[in-house]
């Protein structure tokens, strides 16, 4: 295709959210293309988490969305995204806590398996190439894992699938700065290995250095937008997000 279209893989125009007539999500419109991280930022009770549901069917969406390109009569429902390439890692990283690391990682291919692919030990091989650590603890309980290695299968296990579009919901929550830097870098080159990402992020810093786009979300809208780099320097970000003041904004808070 030459236009544009074929690259854009997700576009929401002017969405609502909400949980039954509480509206959350006030007239949202984002984009996201093929190849790209997307970051969402915003302070907690913001709306990200309901965007994201909404977004993977899991909460109803009023307005307009598209997909792939195909704008949508009806919202898909989350069996439908996910045949059609879109997963979800949630904030709370769900794993089968009794069962190993790699049969976590068989079950997040058993629907490609269903759906008559047999590269399952492919997938495992470059889940393990990607994240090491989950090779050293294939056998280990899930329950068991660290926070930072949770968060590692929960990626690992949604990979398992091969998604198009990865909507990732705070994957540095609780995770100490390193282990987050680790997670992030993993998100990077997922893009170099052809994925999309939506980000939700708190942690400003790192999502904006590794995004290429970023909006940041206030009380269930977006107040602003733009390229990752000049996000990360508007120095209304800065002092709201990126917890540096300037002097000259210090000065003239005191
Ligand atoms: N199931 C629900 N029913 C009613 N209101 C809800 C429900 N879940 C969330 N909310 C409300 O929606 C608003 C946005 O919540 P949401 O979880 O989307 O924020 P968030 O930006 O993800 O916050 P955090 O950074 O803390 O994860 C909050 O006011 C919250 O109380
Ligand atoms: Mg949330």
């Amino acid at each position: 295709m030459t236009t544009s279209d074929g690259d854009i893989l997700l576009q929401a125009d002017g969405i609502d959210i909400g949980y039954g007539r509480v509206t959350v999500i006030h007239g949202a419109s984002l984009s996201v293309k093929r190849g790209q991280i997307i970051a969402i930022i915003g302070p907690n009770g913001a709306g990200k988490t309901t965007l994201l549901s909404g977004l993977m069917g899991l909460l109803p969406v009023k307005g307009r969305l598209s997909y792939f390109g195909e704008t949508m009569s009806e919202q898909p429902s989350v069996e439908q995204l996910v045949g059609r390439g879109v997963t979800l890692i949630p904030e709370t990283r769900e794993l089968f806590g009794p069962m190993s690391v790699e049969d976590n990682l068989r079950l997040g291919g058993f629907s490609r398996y269903q759906q008559g692919h047999r590269d399952l030990q492919a997938g495992l091989e470059e889940v393990y190439t990607l994240m090491p650590r989950l090779r050293e603890r294939k056998t280990q309980a899930a329950k068991t894992l660290s926070g930072g290695e949770r968060q590692m299968l929960a990626m690992g296990r949604a990979l398992m699938s091969k998604p198009k579009l990865l909507l990732l919901d705070e994957p540095s929550l609780g995770l100490a700065p390193l282990i987050t830097r680790d997670i992030l870098r993993t998100v990077a080159r997922l893009r170099d290995l052809g994925m999309s990402c939506l980000l939700v992020e708190q942690n400003a810093k790192a999502a904006l250095r590794i995004a290429d786009y970023a909006y940041v979300m206030e009380s269930g809208a977006f107040v602003l937008q733009g390229p990752a780099a000049e996000v990360a320097a508007n120095p209304d970000i800065i002092a709201s997000y990126l917890g540096v003041r300037s002097a000259a904004a210090a000065e003239h808070h005191a």
